[in-house]
């Protein structure tokens, strides 16, 4: 697309969103040009949040498929609505329902934690939905002596075991394409192309877990290493001293990352790593959901209201 064609577009996305009272929310993985006309952007749990405040009758959800309908779970009086239904998830994809019924028959009276990341007939089921910002939190306010179902990152289940040392959590075995595609190998070889850089690591990567002994040690071969959210990495970045960073997680985060400190360096630990899912939220598609009111994301009464259960138990804790 052409500038001239891109900011015209922009602008009618500006003027569309005020006269039809809607705020725009736009996760870190999104293209560019649709983070610059969003209200907010942020990770699933900041985005969760802004979704439960906003006053805006109508919420465009720039991000995928569970996102949004968390959304609408935590309001089901507003509209939700999302630029292409196709934006799923292949995370959310990892468990069905009657896998997850099953996996808590053999277990009777375990808790259900769930990732953010799940259809809302998943987290129907769920005692306690957790993001990459708070799971940590949420599994140690369970008492100890409850067995634990996690689900369904494995790599963020066994950051999050090491992490509170709770022997009696049971691991589904999921994962996101994106970041079990970033790999330890990956890692390995950015050491020498960024001299004395810091490594920020989003938990669902496969090379979380080798790299967890040296995090519980705070360094990977003398580089200091954090395990964060989107978020927690973009907060990150901003406060530390560091001026060059290797970054674990979708590439879309990046523009945010340089945005906001022009004066360091961040390369991706693996280019590869783009959800194509996320990348369907183009600028156009944005337009014509603004336009023809499309698609609106709607979860049945009777599932929100079980699902937003878990989801509330998730916002009390951050
Ligand atoms: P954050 O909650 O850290 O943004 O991660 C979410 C994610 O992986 C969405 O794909
Ligand atoms: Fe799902 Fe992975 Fe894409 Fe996030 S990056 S939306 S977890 S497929």
């Amino acid at each position: 697309m052409l500038v001239q064609e891109t900011s015209k577009l922009k602008e009618d996305i500006l003027r569309l969103k005020k006269e039809k009272d809607v705020v725009i929310l736009a996760h870190n993985y999104q293209i560019p040009s649709v983070q610059d006309v969003a209200d907010f952007t942020g990770d699933s749990l900041g985005l969760s949040r802004q979704a439960a405040k906003v006053d805006q009758k109508t919420i465009l959800f720039c991000g995928v498929h569970f996102m949004a309908e968390t959304a609408s779970i935590i309001s089901p009086q507003k509209k939700v609505l999302i630029p292409d239904l196709e934006a799923g998830c292949s995370l959310s994809d990892s468990i069905t329902l009657d896998e997850l019924k099953n996996w808590k028959k053999q277990h009777p009276g375990a808790i259900a934690v769930g990732y953010v990341n799940t259809t809302a007939e998943i987290k129907s089921e769920l005692d306690y939905c957790c993001t990459s910002s708070n799971a940590v939190n949420v599994v140690k306010s369970i008492p100890e002596n409850k067995e634990i179902l996690f689900l369904p990152d494995m790599f963020l289940g066994s950051y999050v075991a090491k992490m509170t040392g709770r022997k009696n959590m049971r691991i589904w075995a999921g994962e996101c394409h994106v970041h079990a595609g970033i790999t330890p190998d990956d890692i390995t070889k950015k050491i020498d192309s960024l001299k004395e850089a810091e490594f920020l690591i989003h938990p669902e990567c496969s090379c979380t877990t080798p790299m967890m002994y040296d995090f519980a040690t705070g360094s990977f071969e003398d580089r200091p290493v954090s395990i964060l959210s989107t978020e927690g990495m973009l907060n990150h970045a901003k406060n530390s001293k560091a001026k060059n960073y290797v970054v674990a997680t979708e590439t879309g985060i990046l523009y945010r990352m340089k945005q906001q400190n022009p004066n360091k360096t961040f390369i991706p630990a693996s280019e590869k790593a783009e959800c194509q899912y996320m990348k369907m939220n183009t600028l156009e598609k944005v337009y014509d959901s603004l336009v023809e009111d499309k698609y609106e994301v709607k979860v049945p009464k009777d599932i929100a209201d079980k699902a937003r259960l878990a989801i509330n138990r998730m916002l009390k804790i951050s």
